[in-house]
Parts: C-alpha cells; sequence; structure tokens
C-alpha cells in the first residue's frame, strides 16, 4: 500500500502535462505533483510508436520508484501505447491516461456524432481516439488531423503568433469541412493553444480531455482511500532536457508557479532515475494553491 502522502506521478514529453496539472492544482490542492517532462526527447509526436512506449515505461517506472501513489500520463501519445503495460505492472496503484476521459467528454457533447480530434502525428497514426470513440458509439463519424506543427510552437512559447494562427487554420479546415461540431484536443500541448483555436472557429465546442482525467484521479484516490488530508510537500517538476530553460518555460506560462525544478538523466540502458523526495520543497499552506 502506497503512502496518502506520497505525490501524485504525472509526466509528458515537455509542457504540455502541466495542462493537467494545473487541474490537479486546482480541483486536487492538497496533492503534491512529481512532474516529469521528457524534453530530452520532445517531441515525441514523430517517433515511432515502439520507441514512445519505451520512454513512457522508462518514466511510469520511475515514477513508481520514487514512491508515487498514483500516475497520470499526462501525454495521448503514452496514453496510447504504454497504458495497459503499465496498469499489468502496478495493479494496486491507480495509473490514468487523458484519452478515455477525453473521449467520454466528447461523445456526451455532440449534437450530430461528427467529432474531430487533433492530435500528434503518432496518436492519430495509433488510432487510439478512433477505436475509443467508435468503442463508445460505432455510429461516429471521426476525423482525425495531425498537427506536426503545433507541439514545437508550444514548447518555444509561440502561444499566438503569425505562424500559430497560420498552422491552426490548416488543421481545422479539415474538421470545418467534415462538419464536426465537437473536437478533441488531443494531445495534452494543444490546450495552451485554446483560445486561438476558439477565435478561428468560434462555432466548434473544443474538449480538454485535462479536467475530466483529474475527476477520475480523484475517484480513483478516494476509491482507494489514498487521498492526502493536507499538502505537505510542494511540487516538484523535473525535466529531462535543460533545468534553466524549463524554468523559464513554466514561468512564462505560469507566472505564479510555485515549485521546484530539478533535471534527471537518462542512463543509457534506458533507465530513468529522479530526485530523492527529499528535494521535495517545505509545506505549502493548503489554501494556496500555485496557480
Ligand atoms: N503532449 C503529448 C501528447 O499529449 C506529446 C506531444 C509530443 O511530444 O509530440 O501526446
Amino acid at each position: 500500500m502506497r503512502d496518502r502522502d506520497a505525490p501524485i506521478g504525472v509526466f509528458d514529453s515537455g509542457l504540455g502535462g502541466l495542462t493537467v496539472v494545473r487541474q490537479i492544482r486546482t480541483f486536487l490542492p492538497a496533492e503534491p505533483v512529481l512532474y516529469v517532462a521528457d524534453q530530452a526527447h520532445v517531441p515525441y509526436g514523430g517517433r515511432p510508436l515502439v520507441e514512445v512506449r519505451q520512454f513512457a515505461l522508462g518514466i511510469s517506472r520511475a515514477l513508481y520508484a520514487a514512491g508515487c501513489k498514483a500516475i497520470v500520463m499526462a501525454c495521448n501519445i503514452s496514453s496510447a501505447t504504454a497504458l495497459d503495460t503499465v496498469r499489468q505492472e502496478y495493479p494496486d496503484m491507480p495509473v490514468l491516461g487523458v484519452i478515455g476521459p477525453g473521449v467520454r467528454v466528447a461523445v456526451r457533447c455532440t449534437r450530430n456524432r461528427r467529432i474531430g480530434v487533433l492530435a500528434t502525428e503518432g496518436t492519430v497514426r495509433s488510432q487510439a481516439y478512433r477505436r475509443a470513440l467508435q468503442a463508445c458509439n460505432p455510429d461516429l463519424e471521426v476525423v482525425e488531423v495531425a498537427c506536426p506543427a503545433f507541439v514545437p510552437l508550444v514548447e518555444a512559447g509561440a502561444l499566438d503568433t503569425p505562424e500559430t494562427v497560420q498552422a491552426a487554420v490548416q488543421y481545422l479546415s479539415p474538421l470545418c469541412m467534415a462538419g464536426v461540431d465537437t473536437v478533441i484536443l488531443g494531445c495534452t500541448h494543444y490546450p495552451f493553444l485554446l483560445p486561438v483555436l476558439q477565435r478561428i472557429a468560434p462555432q466548434l465546442t473544443f474538449v480538454d480531455p485535462a479536467r475530466a482525467t483529474v475527476e477520475r484521479l480523484l475517484h480513483a484516490l478516494l476509491q482507494r482511500r489514498l487521498h492526502a488530508p493536507l499538502r505537505t510537500q510542494a511540487d516538484l517538476l523535473v525535466t529531462t532536457g535543460n533545468p534553466d530553460a524549463f524554468r523559464r518555460q513554466t514561468a512564462l506560462f505560469f507566472p505564479d508557479g510555485d515549485w521546484q525544478i530539478a533535471s534527471a538523466c537518462w542512463s543509457s540502458d534506458g533507465t530513468l532515475t529522479l530526485p530523492e523526495r527529499s528535494s521535495f520543497g517545505t509545506p505549502c499552506p493548503l489554501l494556496c494553491p500555485p496557480f
């Protein structure tokens, strides 16, 4: 049995998973987070799925070894390739992905049964969204669009530049032409682009799976009596890339973010070792979420 005060392990290839951490901070203010941004390998989207799966397994194992009480794959392509395996490896621990929660919201939202998915190339290739949506309702029409420009733009902080708008127009056009009414943001980096997407296509309902994922996390923690009564540690954000650049990036996106930043390295045998829990910061007041 894991420790109730242990952190929630959350990971992504880069900054995208922080859109899920933002929801954890809002809805589960007592839960500390240990976040891994695998910026040594970002973007994941154009890589072979077997390679992404190895990264996702390596990070999940590192989060487990660091004592996390739950794992959230705040990364669609990792959820598509590694979720089942990690669940089998740790049957006693909640392990959540973002695809199922997003699919359930989209199926509730659509009126005309035409759903669009914006995702990375790899997630589209995996067909995970198409399968999950059609398992909920075989009559759904699903239109998936790969958006290879989006993750590099978000990582560069270009949330609303002419290049970003141009890419968004290009990616939204096939969805508008197909007449979808609901669009799943099938990559956790994309909610950072929501203002641009909504400006270009205000008639569409955009689904960010983050909130529904965190609701499921709360449910899983309560069910296993693993929820923290009080916040006892600050959040720790670990990058496999450059920690100074990561500090600047996170400060740009979340100027009020109250967390420690550290770095970790992959070893040549594909294992990742995270900093000791003593690297977590001092207790934060419960009513002072960092967002
Ligand atoms: N944010 C991730 C996802 O949700 C990965 C993006 C990438 O690195 O390509 O799929």
